[in-house]
């Protein structure tokens, strides 16, 4: 089995379908890009994958678990075991610093308190922000709260990460730089579905998967 296997997902919102019918499957520590124009079902389909809501109709499993009839707090432990999350609109807390929105997965990670720091700054490093950890959200660019979103998805180190327009905000020297850090992360083993406008980004993928007004597009497997 699959590590996430999605069975006839369908979204419906109220007078329409945001995705209809989609099933498929990613294998543990794949790299697969998600395309399709805005509106084709995206983020619709990453929070569904990642158990943030829920589908209409259809299932997801995960890690041969099937997860439509769980209730709240298995899926959060799911959700937090095993996923990380870039967010098209970032969600940082804005009452935060930069350090304390980074740290927060790891309260549910099983890290110990006294390595948080470590961690955090290792991950901070990592997109390039080492130097602004003390800063809030609302003093930084859009591109540096993009970073401070992807620090925060990796930093509990999830074996899958959900990648919703992760380099969207970044102007195209540091879009690459968080492009070879999600490989180098790749290489040890991490899965990744990145949704993306960007054709040459989506091309660095194993698999890349296209919606089209909420359904999957053949040659997509
Ligand atoms: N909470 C919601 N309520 C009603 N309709 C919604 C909601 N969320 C998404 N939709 C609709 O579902 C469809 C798919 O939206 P989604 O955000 O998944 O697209 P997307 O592919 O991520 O687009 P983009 O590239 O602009 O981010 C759209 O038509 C959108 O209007
Ligand atoms: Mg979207």
């Amino acid at each position: 089995m699959s590590f996430i296997e999605c069975h006839n997902l369908s979204k419906d919102y109220p007078g329409q379908s945001a995705l209809d019918k989609i099933s498929v499957h990613l294998n543990q520590g794949e790299f697969v890009a998600l395309e399709g124009v805005s509106g084709s079902g995206k983020s619709t389909l990453l929070a569904l994958i990642g158990l943030l809501d829920r589908p209409t109709r259809g299932d997801v499993f995960i890690d041969g678990c099937s997860t439509h009839k769980l209730g709240l707090g298995r899926r959060c432990r799911l959700r937090n075991r095993y996923f990380g999350f870039v967010f098209q609109q970032f969600h940082l807390i804005g009452d935060l610093n930069v350090a304390e929105n980074v740290a927060l997965p790891l309260r549910y990670s099983g890290l110990p308190r006294h390595q948080w720091r470590n961690r955090v700054m290792e991950y901070l490093d990592k997109v390039g922000l080492a130097d602004r950890e003390n800063a809030y959200p609302g003093e930084l660019s859009g591109g540096q709260q993009q970073r401070v979103a992807i620090a925060r998805a990796l930093v509990a180190e999830p074996r899958f990460l959900l990648a919703d327009e992760p380099t969207g905000n970044l102007d195209s020297h540091t879009a690459r730089q968080i492009i070879v850090l999600f490989q180098t992360l790749h290489q040890e083993g991490m899965g990744l579905l990145m949704a993306t406008h960007n054709p040459d980004y989506a091309a660095l993928a194993q698999r890349r998967l296209r919606l089209l007004d909420g359904r999957l597009q053949p040659n997509t497997p």
